[in-house]
């Protein structure tokens, strides 16, 4: 997606070779017309494959999960980090690890809000290593929902996270592919709108 690319050249930041700062327009303060417009090509992308819900984890998947939800008319459920008092017993859970942060939180979904006649998109803000995606899949299982795909911002090109989704079968559609980057120097991949339909 030009739009994020050229946003990610204008004002992202390189802190390393590994970590990208996007806060002044994902991750801390939010663009919403730029998430209405991200939204707006998920939904085109995922619209004749039969979507019931997309789910994100909170919290910065929150705003295009909302917006892609929005423009493909559909719920979003937001997966929890810890569990709350109010689920009682009714959730499921799986332990995530975040090799960037180096930490594990309870990823926690209500029973309630997916079922096996979902049909479920993922969306997320960044893909690293795939260990979110991959809860959230599992968190799916559990429920025999059916994962239709998994829409991501940003992928990070060098770290293995689109080879373990798409290796399970998996369709990874990213907006922005980064290659490699380095202090004031980032690097693209054709993004998956700009290859497919
Ligand atoms: P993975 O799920 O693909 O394996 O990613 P990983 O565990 O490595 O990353 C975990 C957290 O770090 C996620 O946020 C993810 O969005 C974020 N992250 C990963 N790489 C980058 C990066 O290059 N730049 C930025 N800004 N964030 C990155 P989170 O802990 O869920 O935080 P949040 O959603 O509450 O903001």
């Amino acid at each position: 997606m030009k739009l994020l690319e050229e946003r990610i050249l204008s004002e992202g930041k390189a802190v390393s070779e590994e970590i990208l700062k996007v806060d002044s327009f994902i991750n801390h303060q939010v663009d919403p017309v730029l998430m209405q417009q991200i939204g707006e090509t998920f939904a085109a992308h995922f619209r004749e494959r039969g979507i019931t819900k997309v789910v994100t984890i909170e919290s910065s998947g929150i705003a295009p999960a909302q917006m892609t939800a929005l423009a493909l008319g559909v719920p979003l459920v937001i997966f929890k980090k810890q569990p709350s008092k109010v689920f009682g017993d009714n959730m499921d859970q799986t332990i995530v690890t975040s090799f960037t942060k180096g930490t594990s939180y309870e990823l926690t979904l209500a029973k309630d809000f997916i079922s096996q006649d979902d049909h479920v998109l993922i969306i997320d803000d960044f893909l690293a290593n795939g260990e979110a995606a991959t809860g959230c899949i599992r968190l799916l299982r559990l429920s025999h929902a059916t994962v239709a795909g998994i829409g991501v911002l940003v992928e990070k090109s060098f770290q293995p996270g689109r080879q373990k989704l798409t290796g399970q079968g998996h369709e990874v559609y990213a907006l922005a592919r980064i290659k490699a980057m380095e202090k004031d120097h980032i690097e693209f991949l054709p993004a998956d709108d700009e290859t497919q339909s």
